[in-house]
Protein backbone atom coordinates (compact mmCIF):
# COMPACT_ATOMS: atom_id res chain seq x y z
CA UNK A 1 0.00 0.00 0.00
CA UNK A 2 2.74 2.45 0.88
CA UNK A 3 4.78 2.02 -2.64
CA UNK A 4 1.00 2.52 -4.07
CA UNK A 5 0.53 5.72 -2.23
CA UNK A 6 4.07 6.62 -3.11
CA UNK A 7 3.18 6.16 -6.91
CA UNK A 8 0.30 8.56 -6.76
CA UNK A 9 2.20 11.11 -5.05
CA UNK A 10 5.14 10.81 -7.57
CA UNK A 11 2.31 11.08 -10.38
CA UNK A 12 0.55 14.16 -9.05
CA UNK A 13 3.99 15.95 -8.42
CA UNK A 14 4.62 15.12 -11.91
CA UNK A 15 2.08 16.45 -12.97
CA UNK A 16 1.96 19.34 -11.06
CA UNK A 17 5.61 20.16 -12.19
CA UNK A 18 4.01 21.28 -15.84
CA UNK A 19 6.74 21.39 -18.63
CA UNK A 20 9.50 21.82 -15.70
CA UNK A 21 11.49 23.99 -13.91
CA UNK A 22 13.13 25.81 -16.89
CA UNK A 23 9.65 26.57 -18.71
CA UNK A 24 8.56 27.90 -15.45
CA UNK A 25 11.55 30.55 -15.23
CA UNK A 26 10.74 31.21 -18.92
CA UNK A 27 7.95 32.20 -17.64
CA UNK A 28 8.84 34.26 -15.07
CA UNK A 29 11.26 35.76 -16.86
CA UNK A 30 8.78 37.18 -19.48
CA UNK A 31 7.11 38.71 -16.28
CA UNK A 32 4.16 36.16 -16.33
CA UNK A 33 3.39 33.60 -13.19
CA UNK A 34 3.12 29.94 -14.08
CA UNK A 35 -0.84 28.41 -14.48
CA UNK A 36 -0.56 27.01 -11.09
CA UNK A 37 0.79 30.09 -9.68
CA UNK A 38 -2.31 31.69 -11.18
CA UNK A 39 -4.75 29.62 -9.54
CA UNK A 40 -3.06 30.31 -5.99
CA UNK A 41 -3.94 34.27 -6.81
CA UNK A 42 -7.20 33.56 -7.90
CA UNK A 43 -8.88 31.11 -5.86
CA UNK A 44 -9.52 31.27 -1.91
CA UNK A 45 -6.14 29.35 0.08
CA UNK A 46 -6.84 25.55 0.03
CA UNK A 47 -10.36 25.49 -2.17
CA UNK A 48 -8.61 24.43 -5.59
CA UNK A 49 -10.24 21.03 -6.56
CA UNK A 50 -8.31 19.75 -9.96
CA UNK A 51 -9.92 17.37 -12.27
CA UNK A 52 -8.11 15.61 -14.96
CA UNK A 53 -4.64 16.12 -13.83
CA UNK A 54 -3.35 12.61 -15.04
CA UNK A 55 -4.87 12.69 -18.70
CA UNK A 56 -2.56 12.94 -21.89
CA UNK A 57 -3.26 13.30 -25.53
CA UNK A 58 -3.71 10.25 -28.21
CA UNK A 59 -2.09 12.31 -30.83
CA UNK A 60 1.15 9.70 -32.70
CA UNK A 61 1.59 11.88 -35.28
CA UNK A 62 5.01 13.65 -35.71
CA UNK A 63 6.64 11.52 -33.03
CA UNK A 64 4.33 12.49 -30.38
CA UNK A 65 3.50 9.31 -28.82
CA UNK A 66 7.14 9.75 -26.70
CA UNK A 67 5.82 13.49 -25.57
CA UNK A 68 3.44 13.21 -23.02
CA UNK A 69 3.13 15.22 -20.35
CA UNK A 70 0.20 14.68 -17.47
CA UNK A 71 -2.10 17.52 -17.76
CA UNK A 72 -1.90 18.21 -21.20
CA UNK A 73 -1.33 21.81 -21.24
CA UNK A 74 -4.05 23.28 -19.60
CA UNK A 75 -5.16 22.80 -15.57
CA UNK A 76 -8.86 22.30 -14.80
CA UNK A 77 -10.71 22.20 -11.51
CA UNK A 78 -13.15 24.08 -9.08
CA UNK A 79 -12.60 26.44 -6.29
CA UNK A 80 -14.14 29.43 -4.33
CA UNK A 81 -13.32 33.08 -4.53
CA UNK A 82 -14.44 34.75 -1.23
CA UNK A 83 -16.36 31.27 -0.70
CA UNK A 84 -18.48 31.14 -3.77
CA UNK A 85 -18.36 28.53 -6.11
CA UNK A 86 -16.06 29.29 -9.68
CA UNK A 87 -14.51 26.69 -12.67
CA UNK A 88 -11.67 27.22 -14.01
CA UNK A 89 -9.72 26.36 -16.68
CA UNK A 90 -5.67 28.01 -16.67
CA UNK A 91 -3.59 27.22 -19.92
CA UNK A 92 0.19 25.96 -19.27
CA UNK A 93 2.42 27.98 -21.66
CA UNK A 94 4.98 25.26 -20.16
CA UNK A 95 3.55 22.08 -21.87
CA UNK A 96 3.41 21.95 -25.51
CA UNK A 97 3.15 25.75 -25.53
CA UNK A 98 -0.45 24.98 -24.10
CA UNK A 99 -1.65 24.39 -27.39
CA UNK A 100 -4.99 22.70 -27.61
CA UNK A 101 -5.37 19.12 -28.07
CA UNK A 102 -8.65 16.93 -28.06
CA UNK A 103 -7.68 15.64 -24.98
CA UNK A 104 -7.18 19.05 -23.97
CA UNK A 105 -9.93 20.58 -25.42
CA UNK A 106 -12.39 17.85 -23.41
CA UNK A 107 -10.54 18.83 -20.40
CA UNK A 108 -12.02 22.23 -20.44
CA UNK A 109 -15.46 20.89 -21.97
CA UNK A 110 -15.66 19.12 -19.05
CA UNK A 111 -15.69 21.76 -16.57
CA UNK A 112 -17.72 23.82 -18.63
CA UNK A 113 -20.46 20.86 -18.42
CA UNK A 114 -19.72 21.01 -14.35
CA UNK A 115 -20.30 25.09 -14.52
CA UNK A 116 -23.62 24.75 -16.31
CA UNK A 117 -24.83 22.01 -14.58
CA UNK A 118 -24.24 22.71 -10.76
CA UNK A 119 -24.90 27.16 -11.92
CA UNK A 120 -21.33 28.19 -11.15
CA UNK A 121 -18.91 31.31 -12.92
CA UNK A 122 -16.30 29.78 -15.00
CA UNK A 123 -13.34 31.88 -15.34
CA UNK A 124 -10.62 30.67 -18.19
CA UNK A 125 -6.95 32.06 -18.10
CA UNK A 126 -5.47 31.45 -21.42
CA UNK A 127 -1.76 31.69 -22.58
CA UNK A 128 -1.21 29.43 -25.71
CA UNK A 129 -0.40 29.08 -28.90
CA UNK A 130 -3.62 27.87 -30.43
CA UNK A 131 -4.43 24.28 -32.05
CA UNK A 132 -1.92 21.75 -31.09
CA UNK A 133 -0.49 21.43 -34.58
CA UNK A 134 0.52 18.01 -34.69
CA UNK A 135 -2.62 16.97 -33.95
CA UNK A 136 -4.71 18.63 -36.73
CA UNK A 137 -8.58 18.16 -37.25
CA UNK A 138 -9.12 16.28 -33.47
CA UNK A 139 -7.63 19.87 -32.68
CA UNK A 140 -10.13 22.13 -34.48
CA UNK A 141 -13.52 19.42 -33.15
CA UNK A 142 -12.06 20.23 -29.71
CA UNK A 143 -12.80 23.85 -29.72
CA UNK A 144 -15.88 23.46 -31.67
CA UNK A 145 -16.84 21.61 -28.68
CA UNK A 146 -15.56 23.92 -26.49
CA UNK A 147 -17.22 26.80 -28.43
CA UNK A 148 -20.94 25.06 -28.19
CA UNK A 149 -20.36 25.19 -24.87
CA UNK A 150 -19.91 29.08 -24.54
CA UNK A 151 -23.10 29.31 -26.49
CA UNK A 152 -25.03 26.72 -24.51
CA UNK A 153 -23.87 28.59 -21.00
CA UNK A 154 -23.72 32.67 -22.34
CA UNK A 155 -26.70 34.02 -20.22
CA UNK A 156 -26.97 30.82 -17.62
CA UNK A 157 -23.70 31.22 -16.24
CA UNK A 158 -20.69 33.93 -15.95
CA UNK A 159 -17.69 33.57 -18.25
CA UNK A 160 -14.93 35.25 -17.89
CA UNK A 161 -11.79 34.83 -19.76
CA UNK A 162 -7.91 36.36 -18.78
CA UNK A 163 -5.70 36.61 -21.73
CA UNK A 164 -2.10 37.01 -20.06
CA UNK A 165 -0.57 35.84 -22.59
CA UNK A 166 -0.60 34.81 -26.54
CA UNK A 167 -4.05 33.89 -27.58
CA UNK A 168 -3.79 33.38 -31.35
CA UNK A 169 -6.04 31.56 -33.94
CA UNK A 170 -8.63 28.81 -32.41
CA UNK A 171 -8.29 30.14 -28.71
CA UNK A 172 -9.53 33.81 -29.65
CA UNK A 173 -13.21 32.41 -30.05
CA UNK A 174 -13.72 31.33 -26.71
CA UNK A 175 -12.82 34.67 -25.22
CA UNK A 176 -14.97 36.50 -27.87
CA UNK A 177 -18.44 34.31 -26.74
CA UNK A 178 -17.58 34.83 -23.21
CA UNK A 179 -19.46 37.54 -20.81
CA UNK A 180 -16.03 39.60 -20.02
CA UNK A 181 -12.42 39.54 -21.38
CA UNK A 182 -9.36 41.23 -19.27
CA UNK A 183 -5.48 41.19 -20.56
CA UNK A 184 -2.77 41.96 -19.17
CA UNK A 185 -0.31 44.86 -20.29
CA UNK A 186 3.06 44.19 -22.39
CA UNK A 187 2.35 40.06 -21.87
CA UNK A 188 -0.92 39.35 -23.27
CA UNK A 189 -1.81 39.38 -27.22
CA UNK A 190 -4.84 38.23 -28.72
CA UNK A 191 -5.43 37.72 -32.94
CA UNK A 192 -6.68 35.65 -35.28
CA UNK A 193 -3.77 35.27 -37.12
CA UNK A 194 -0.43 36.69 -36.30
CA UNK A 195 2.27 39.06 -37.73
CA UNK A 196 3.75 36.59 -39.90
CA UNK A 197 0.76 36.09 -41.51
CA UNK A 198 -0.56 38.99 -41.54
CA UNK A 199 3.05 40.10 -43.42
CA UNK A 200 2.31 37.25 -45.97
CA UNK A 201 -0.69 38.28 -46.82
CA UNK A 202 -1.09 41.64 -46.51
CA UNK A 203 2.29 43.08 -46.80
CA UNK A 204 1.70 44.89 -43.50
CA UNK A 205 4.54 44.65 -40.85
CA UNK A 206 3.06 44.97 -37.22
CA UNK A 207 4.23 43.89 -33.68
CA UNK A 208 2.21 42.01 -31.89
CA UNK A 209 1.62 44.70 -29.76
CA UNK A 210 0.14 46.85 -32.29
CA UNK A 211 -1.77 43.90 -33.81
CA UNK A 212 -3.26 42.52 -30.98
CA UNK A 213 -1.99 43.95 -27.65
CA UNK A 214 -4.25 45.86 -24.53
CA UNK A 215 -3.31 49.01 -26.07
CA UNK A 216 -5.98 47.65 -29.50
CA UNK A 217 -8.55 45.41 -27.69
CA UNK A 218 -9.07 47.77 -24.61
CA UNK A 219 -9.01 50.89 -26.63
CA UNK A 220 -9.67 50.61 -30.27
CA UNK A 221 -11.82 47.13 -30.78
CA UNK A 222 -13.15 46.93 -27.57
CA UNK A 223 -12.51 43.30 -27.69
CA UNK A 224 -11.08 43.65 -24.18
CA UNK A 225 -13.23 45.09 -20.85
CA UNK A 226 -9.93 46.46 -19.41
CA UNK A 227 -6.16 45.61 -19.02
CA UNK A 228 -4.30 45.41 -15.80
CA UNK A 229 -0.65 45.98 -14.92
CA UNK A 230 0.16 42.38 -14.82
CA UNK A 231 -0.93 39.25 -13.64
CA UNK A 232 -1.12 39.57 -9.78
CA UNK A 233 -3.34 42.86 -10.43
CA UNK A 234 -5.35 41.04 -12.72
CA UNK A 235 -6.32 37.95 -11.07
CA UNK A 236 -7.26 39.69 -7.93
CA UNK A 237 -9.46 41.96 -9.99
CA UNK A 238 -11.43 39.42 -11.46
CA UNK A 239 -11.98 38.03 -7.58
CA UNK A 240 -13.46 41.83 -7.09
CA UNK A 241 -15.47 41.26 -9.63
CA UNK A 242 -16.94 37.87 -9.18
CA UNK A 243 -18.11 39.21 -5.76
CA UNK A 244 -20.46 41.39 -7.84
CA UNK A 245 -21.97 38.64 -10.03
CA UNK A 246 -24.64 36.00 -9.06
CA UNK A 247 -23.50 32.25 -9.57
CA UNK A 248 -25.81 31.88 -12.17
CA UNK A 249 -29.48 32.93 -13.47
CA UNK A 250 -31.06 30.79 -10.99
CA UNK A 251 -29.42 32.73 -8.17
CA UNK A 252 -30.21 35.79 -6.79
CA UNK A 253 -27.27 38.72 -7.06
CA UNK A 254 -25.08 38.19 -4.09
CA UNK A 255 -26.44 40.79 -1.55
CA UNK A 256 -23.75 41.57 1.73
CA UNK A 257 -24.01 44.06 4.63
CA UNK A 258 -23.26 47.59 3.53
CA UNK A 259 -22.02 49.77 6.34
CA UNK A 260 -22.31 53.08 4.21
CA UNK A 261 -25.45 54.79 5.39
CA UNK A 262 -28.56 54.33 3.17
CA UNK A 263 -29.42 57.97 3.46
CA UNK A 264 -26.07 59.21 3.09
CA UNK A 265 -27.07 62.93 1.39
CA UNK A 266 -23.70 64.33 -1.04
CA UNK A 267 -24.62 67.95 -0.68
CA UNK A 268 -21.46 68.27 -3.15
CA UNK A 269 -23.59 66.80 -6.06
CA UNK A 270 -26.19 69.96 -6.03
CA UNK A 271 -23.18 71.48 -7.45
CA UNK A 272 -21.98 68.95 -10.15
CA UNK A 273 -23.70 69.62 -13.22
CA UNK A 274 -21.87 73.45 -14.27
CA UNK A 275 -23.93 76.33 -14.80
CA UNK A 276 -22.79 76.87 -18.34
CA UNK A 277 -24.84 73.82 -20.13
CA UNK A 278 -21.85 73.48 -23.28
CA UNK A 279 -19.38 72.70 -19.96
CA UNK A 280 -18.58 69.56 -19.20
CA UNK A 281 -18.32 67.24 -15.51
CA UNK A 282 -17.22 64.02 -14.58
CA UNK A 283 -20.34 61.75 -14.16
CA UNK A 284 -18.32 59.22 -12.52
CA UNK A 285 -18.19 61.48 -9.50
CA UNK A 286 -21.78 61.05 -9.55
CA UNK A 287 -21.31 57.14 -9.54
CA UNK A 288 -18.64 56.80 -6.60
CA UNK A 289 -21.00 59.06 -4.74
CA UNK A 290 -23.61 57.45 -5.33
CA UNK A 291 -22.61 53.76 -4.51
CA UNK A 292 -21.90 51.99 -1.61
CA UNK A 293 -18.34 52.81 0.32
CA UNK A 294 -17.73 54.38 -3.56
CA UNK A 295 -17.11 51.22 -5.17
CA UNK A 296 -17.33 50.49 -8.38
CA UNK A 297 -15.61 48.38 -10.78
CA UNK A 298 -15.64 49.99 -14.40
CA UNK A 299 -16.02 47.77 -17.59
CA UNK A 300 -14.06 49.09 -20.50
CA UNK A 301 -12.78 52.12 -19.11
CA UNK A 302 -10.45 52.79 -21.60
CA UNK A 303 -13.30 52.12 -24.37
CA UNK A 304 -15.79 54.28 -25.83
CA UNK A 305 -15.32 57.13 -22.64
CA UNK A 306 -18.60 58.69 -23.82
CA UNK A 307 -20.51 55.97 -21.90
CA UNK A 308 -19.53 54.38 -18.12
CA UNK A 309 -20.21 50.81 -17.31
CA UNK A 310 -19.70 49.29 -14.61
CA UNK A 311 -20.46 47.69 -10.88
CA UNK A 312 -21.40 49.04 -7.81
CA UNK A 313 -23.63 48.37 -4.81
CA UNK A 314 -26.53 49.83 -3.25
CA UNK A 315 -27.81 49.06 0.52
CA UNK A 316 -25.44 46.09 -0.16
CA UNK A 317 -26.84 44.69 -3.80
CA UNK A 318 -25.39 44.61 -6.61
CA UNK A 319 -26.33 47.02 -9.62
CA UNK A 320 -25.01 47.82 -12.80
CA UNK A 321 -24.53 51.30 -13.80
CA UNK A 322 -24.63 52.82 -17.29
CA UNK A 323 -23.99 56.54 -17.52
CA UNK A 324 -23.10 58.97 -20.52
CA UNK A 325 -20.20 60.87 -19.90
CA UNK A 326 -19.88 64.65 -20.90
CA UNK A 327 -16.05 64.63 -20.20
CA UNK A 328 -15.39 62.69 -23.71
CA UNK A 329 -17.41 63.90 -26.70
CA UNK A 330 -19.61 65.71 -24.35
CA UNK A 331 -21.32 62.21 -23.68
CA UNK A 332 -23.41 61.71 -27.27
CA UNK A 333 -23.83 57.98 -28.22
CA UNK A 334 -21.88 56.78 -30.91
CA UNK A 335 -21.68 53.61 -32.62
CA UNK A 336 -18.97 52.24 -30.20
CA UNK A 337 -21.13 53.67 -26.82
CA UNK A 338 -24.08 52.13 -27.98
CA UNK A 339 -22.69 48.23 -28.20
CA UNK A 340 -20.54 48.83 -25.22
CA UNK A 341 -23.35 49.72 -23.54
CA UNK A 342 -26.20 47.15 -25.00
CA UNK A 343 -23.71 44.74 -24.13
CA UNK A 344 -23.55 45.58 -20.46
CA UNK A 345 -27.80 45.87 -20.28
CA UNK A 346 -27.79 42.70 -21.44
CA UNK A 347 -25.63 41.01 -19.50
CA UNK A 348 -27.07 42.47 -16.52
CA UNK A 349 -30.48 41.70 -17.81
CA UNK A 350 -29.70 38.18 -18.18
CA UNK A 351 -28.00 37.75 -14.50
CA UNK A 352 -31.22 39.82 -12.57
CA UNK A 353 -28.54 42.85 -11.99
CA UNK A 354 -30.90 45.84 -11.39
CA UNK A 355 -29.57 48.51 -14.09
CA UNK A 356 -29.53 52.45 -13.10
CA UNK A 357 -28.70 54.81 -15.76
CA UNK A 358 -27.43 58.50 -15.32
CA UNK A 359 -28.32 60.09 -18.35
CA UNK A 360 -26.53 63.41 -20.28
CA UNK A 361 -26.66 63.04 -23.46
CA UNK A 362 -26.76 65.64 -26.48
CA UNK A 363 -27.82 62.62 -29.09
CA UNK A 364 -26.50 60.23 -31.61
CA UNK A 365 -23.15 61.64 -33.05
CA UNK A 366 -23.88 62.80 -36.59
CA UNK A 367 -21.45 62.30 -39.75
CA UNK A 368 -20.61 60.15 -42.55
CA UNK A 369 -18.08 57.99 -40.71
CA UNK A 370 -21.14 57.05 -38.00
CA UNK A 371 -23.60 56.35 -40.77
CA UNK A 372 -21.13 53.97 -42.98
CA UNK A 373 -20.38 52.61 -39.86
CA UNK A 374 -24.14 51.49 -39.15
CA UNK A 375 -24.98 54.20 -36.71
CA UNK A 376 -28.64 53.06 -37.08
CA UNK A 377 -27.99 49.71 -36.99
CA UNK A 378 -25.63 49.97 -33.83
CA UNK A 379 -27.58 52.53 -32.15
CA UNK A 380 -30.67 50.39 -32.54
CA UNK A 381 -28.57 47.75 -30.33
CA UNK A 382 -28.71 49.74 -26.98
CA UNK A 383 -32.95 50.82 -27.67
CA UNK A 384 -33.54 47.19 -28.48
CA UNK A 385 -31.12 46.27 -25.08
CA UNK A 386 -33.15 48.52 -22.70
CA UNK A 387 -36.42 48.28 -24.45
CA UNK A 388 -36.01 43.94 -23.71
CA UNK A 389 -34.77 43.84 -20.09
CA UNK A 390 -37.42 43.06 -17.49
CA UNK A 391 -34.79 43.57 -14.41
CA UNK A 392 -35.45 46.55 -12.25
CA UNK A 393 -34.78 49.55 -14.16
CA UNK A 394 -33.99 53.17 -12.79
CA UNK A 395 -32.94 56.14 -14.34
CA UNK A 396 -32.01 59.68 -13.40
CA UNK A 397 -31.42 62.73 -16.24
CA UNK A 398 -28.85 65.05 -14.47
CA UNK A 399 -28.84 67.72 -17.54
CA UNK A 400 -29.34 66.79 -21.67
CA UNK A 401 -31.88 64.28 -22.80
CA UNK A 402 -31.98 64.86 -26.00
CA UNK A 403 -33.86 63.68 -29.37
CA UNK A 404 -33.81 60.10 -29.88
CA UNK A 405 -31.16 59.47 -27.49
CA UNK A 406 -33.95 60.68 -24.54
CA UNK A 407 -36.09 57.71 -25.28
CA UNK A 408 -32.53 55.32 -25.54
CA UNK A 409 -31.53 56.10 -22.15
CA UNK A 410 -33.92 53.65 -20.05
CA UNK A 411 -36.55 56.08 -20.54
CA UNK A 412 -40.27 55.55 -19.04
CA UNK A 413 -41.72 54.58 -22.62
CA UNK A 414 -39.32 51.45 -22.36
CA UNK A 415 -40.95 50.16 -19.29
CA UNK A 416 -38.12 51.89 -16.79
CA UNK A 417 -39.38 51.41 -13.53
CA UNK A 418 -38.59 54.74 -11.91
CA UNK A 419 -37.84 57.87 -13.83
CA UNK A 420 -35.99 60.75 -11.67
CA UNK A 421 -34.77 64.20 -12.94
CA UNK A 422 -32.55 66.51 -11.58
CA UNK A 423 -33.98 70.38 -11.68
CA UNK A 424 -30.67 71.04 -14.05
CA UNK A 425 -32.36 68.31 -16.54
CA UNK A 426 -33.53 69.51 -20.59
CA UNK A 427 -35.73 67.21 -21.85
CA UNK A 428 -36.36 68.40 -25.79
CA UNK A 429 -36.21 67.24 -29.35
CA UNK A 430 -32.74 68.89 -29.31
CA UNK A 431 -30.29 71.68 -28.01
CA UNK A 432 -32.23 75.39 -27.71
CA UNK A 433 -30.06 76.65 -30.34
CA UNK A 434 -30.56 74.16 -33.32
CA UNK A 435 -34.06 73.48 -32.83
CA UNK A 436 -34.85 77.40 -32.71
CA UNK A 437 -32.35 77.96 -35.93
CA UNK A 438 -35.04 74.92 -37.71
CA UNK A 439 -37.94 76.58 -36.25
CA UNK A 440 -37.52 79.88 -36.98
CA UNK A 441 -35.46 79.84 -40.13
CA UNK A 442 -36.78 82.81 -41.66
CA UNK A 443 -35.41 85.34 -38.92
CA UNK A 444 -32.00 83.58 -39.34
CA UNK A 445 -28.96 86.69 -39.36
CA UNK A 446 -31.38 88.76 -37.25
CA UNK A 447 -28.66 87.97 -34.15
CA UNK A 448 -31.50 90.15 -31.47
CA UNK A 449 -34.41 87.84 -32.66
CA UNK A 450 -32.56 84.43 -32.90
CA UNK A 451 -31.61 84.94 -29.28
CA UNK A 452 -35.35 85.85 -28.11
CA UNK A 453 -36.07 82.92 -30.03
CA UNK A 454 -33.45 80.30 -28.45
CA UNK A 455 -34.29 81.47 -24.55
CA UNK A 456 -38.18 81.03 -25.59
CA UNK A 457 -36.95 77.41 -26.33
CA UNK A 458 -34.89 77.25 -23.60
CA UNK A 459 -37.70 78.40 -20.99
CA UNK A 460 -39.59 75.95 -22.61
CA UNK A 461 -38.02 72.83 -22.39
CA UNK A 462 -34.70 73.49 -20.72
CA UNK A 463 -35.78 72.10 -17.46
CA UNK A 464 -37.88 68.69 -16.33
CA UNK A 465 -41.09 69.83 -15.57
CA UNK A 466 -42.61 69.63 -19.15
CA UNK A 467 -41.88 65.89 -19.08
CA UNK A 468 -42.85 65.47 -15.41
CA UNK A 469 -46.25 67.46 -16.36
CA UNK A 470 -47.02 64.24 -18.34
CA UNK A 471 -45.60 61.44 -15.85
CA UNK A 472 -42.92 60.72 -18.36
CA UNK A 473 -40.75 61.82 -14.45
CA UNK A 474 -41.79 59.88 -11.87
CA UNK A 475 -40.41 62.83 -9.67
CA UNK A 476 -37.87 65.81 -9.84
CA UNK A 477 -35.31 65.44 -6.96
CA UNK A 478 -32.28 67.26 -4.88
CA UNK A 479 -29.03 65.56 -6.63
CA UNK A 480 -27.62 65.33 -3.61
CA UNK A 481 -30.68 62.76 -2.17
CA UNK A 482 -29.93 60.96 -4.78
CA UNK A 483 -28.41 57.70 -3.23
CA UNK A 484 -31.37 57.73 -1.04
CA UNK A 485 -34.14 58.26 -3.47
CA UNK A 486 -32.30 54.98 -5.44
CA UNK A 487 -31.90 52.90 -2.94
CA UNK A 488 -35.86 53.40 -1.52
CA UNK A 489 -36.97 53.00 -5.09
CA UNK A 490 -34.93 49.65 -5.40
CA UNK A 491 -36.72 48.48 -2.35
CA UNK A 492 -40.09 48.99 -3.99
CA UNK A 493 -38.74 46.53 -6.92
CA UNK A 494 -37.24 43.99 -4.95
CA UNK A 495 -39.85 41.53 -5.82
CA UNK A 496 -40.26 42.92 -9.64
CA UNK A 497 -42.09 40.29 -12.13
CA UNK A 498 -42.19 41.27 -15.58
CA UNK A 499 -41.47 38.43 -18.44
CA UNK A 500 -41.80 38.96 -23.00
CA UNK A 501 -44.10 37.48 -25.08
CA UNK A 502 -42.61 33.75 -25.41
CA UNK A 503 -40.62 33.35 -28.37
CA UNK A 504 -37.30 31.09 -29.47
CA UNK A 505 -35.05 33.86 -28.96
CA UNK A 506 -35.16 37.81 -30.49
CA UNK A 507 -33.56 39.44 -32.75
CA UNK A 508 -31.35 41.73 -31.87
CA UNK A 509 -30.10 44.34 -35.05
CA UNK A 510 -26.82 42.24 -34.96
C1 LIG B 1 2.11 22.73 -30.92
C2 LIG B 1 3.16 24.55 -30.03
C3 LIG B 1 2.18 25.40 -30.55
C4 LIG B 1 1.12 24.81 -31.29
C5 LIG B 1 3.60 26.59 -29.49
N1 LIG B 1 4.02 25.33 -29.38
N2 LIG B 1 2.47 26.67 -30.19
N3 LIG B 1 3.12 23.22 -30.20
N4 LIG B 1 1.12 23.47 -31.45
N5 LIG B 1 0.14 25.54 -31.78
C6 LIG B 1 5.21 24.86 -28.69
C7 LIG B 1 6.47 25.27 -29.41
O1 LIG B 1 6.77 24.35 -30.43
C8 LIG B 1 7.50 25.24 -28.29
O2 LIG B 1 7.84 23.92 -28.04
C9 LIG B 1 6.68 25.70 -27.10
O3 LIG B 1 5.30 25.49 -27.45
C10 LIG B 1 6.90 27.17 -26.79
O4 LIG B 1 6.70 27.91 -27.97
P1 LIG B 1 7.76 29.01 -28.47
O5 LIG B 1 7.46 29.25 -29.90
O6 LIG B 1 9.14 28.63 -28.09
O7 LIG B 1 7.31 30.26 -27.59
P2 LIG B 1 7.33 31.79 -27.98
O8 LIG B 1 8.59 32.16 -28.66
O9 LIG B 1 6.98 32.52 -26.72
O10 LIG B 1 6.14 31.97 -29.03
C11 LIG B 1 4.81 31.77 -28.67
C12 LIG B 1 3.92 31.72 -29.93
C13 LIG B 1 4.52 30.69 -30.93
C14 LIG B 1 3.90 33.10 -30.57
C15 LIG B 1 2.53 31.37 -29.47
O11 LIG B 1 4.75 29.47 -30.22
C16 LIG B 1 3.62 30.43 -32.08
O12 LIG B 1 3.54 31.21 -33.03
N6 LIG B 1 2.93 29.25 -32.07
C17 LIG B 1 2.11 28.83 -33.15
C18 LIG B 1 0.87 29.65 -33.19
C19 LIG B 1 -0.08 29.13 -34.23
O13 LIG B 1 0.09 29.37 -35.44
N7 LIG B 1 -1.06 28.28 -33.77
C20 LIG B 1 -1.98 27.63 -34.63
C21 LIG B 1 -3.11 28.61 -34.82
S1 LIG B 1 -4.28 27.97 -35.92
P3 LIG B 1 9.38 23.52 -27.76
O14 LIG B 1 9.31 22.08 -27.39
O15 LIG B 1 10.12 23.79 -29.00
O16 LIG B 1 9.80 24.41 -26.64
C22 LIG B 1 -5.55 27.58 -34.97
C23 LIG B 1 -6.69 27.13 -35.77
C24 LIG B 1 -7.84 26.70 -34.89
O17 LIG B 1 -5.53 27.70 -33.79
C25 LIG B 1 -9.12 27.22 -35.45
C26 LIG B 1 -10.29 26.70 -34.69
C27 LIG B 1 -11.48 27.56 -34.94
Amino acid sequence: MKDVIEQLDAKRAAARAGGGEKRVAAQHEKGKLSARERLEVLLDDGSFEEFDMFVEHQCSDFGMEDKKIPGDGVITGSGTINGRLVYIFAKDFTVFGGSLSLAHARKITKVQDAALKNGAPIIGLFDAGGARIQEGVDALGGYAEIFQRNVLSSGVVPQISVIMGPCAGGDVYSPAMTDFIFMVKDTSYMYVTGPDVVKTVTNEVVTHEELGGVSVHAKKSGVADGGFENDIEALIQIRRLVDFLPLSNRAKPPARPSYDPVDRAEPSLDTLVPPNPNKPYDIKELIEKVADENDFFEIAPDYAQNIVTGFGRLEGAPVGFVANQPLSLAGVLDIDASKKAARFVRFCDAFSIPIVTFVDVPGFLPGTKQEYGGLIKNGAKLLFAYAEATVPKLTVITRKAYGGAYDVMASKHLRGDINYAWPTAEIAVMGPKGAAEIIFRKDLGDEEKMAEHVKEYEDRFANPFVAASRGYLDDVIQPKNTRWRLIRALRTLRDKQLSNPWKKHDNIPL
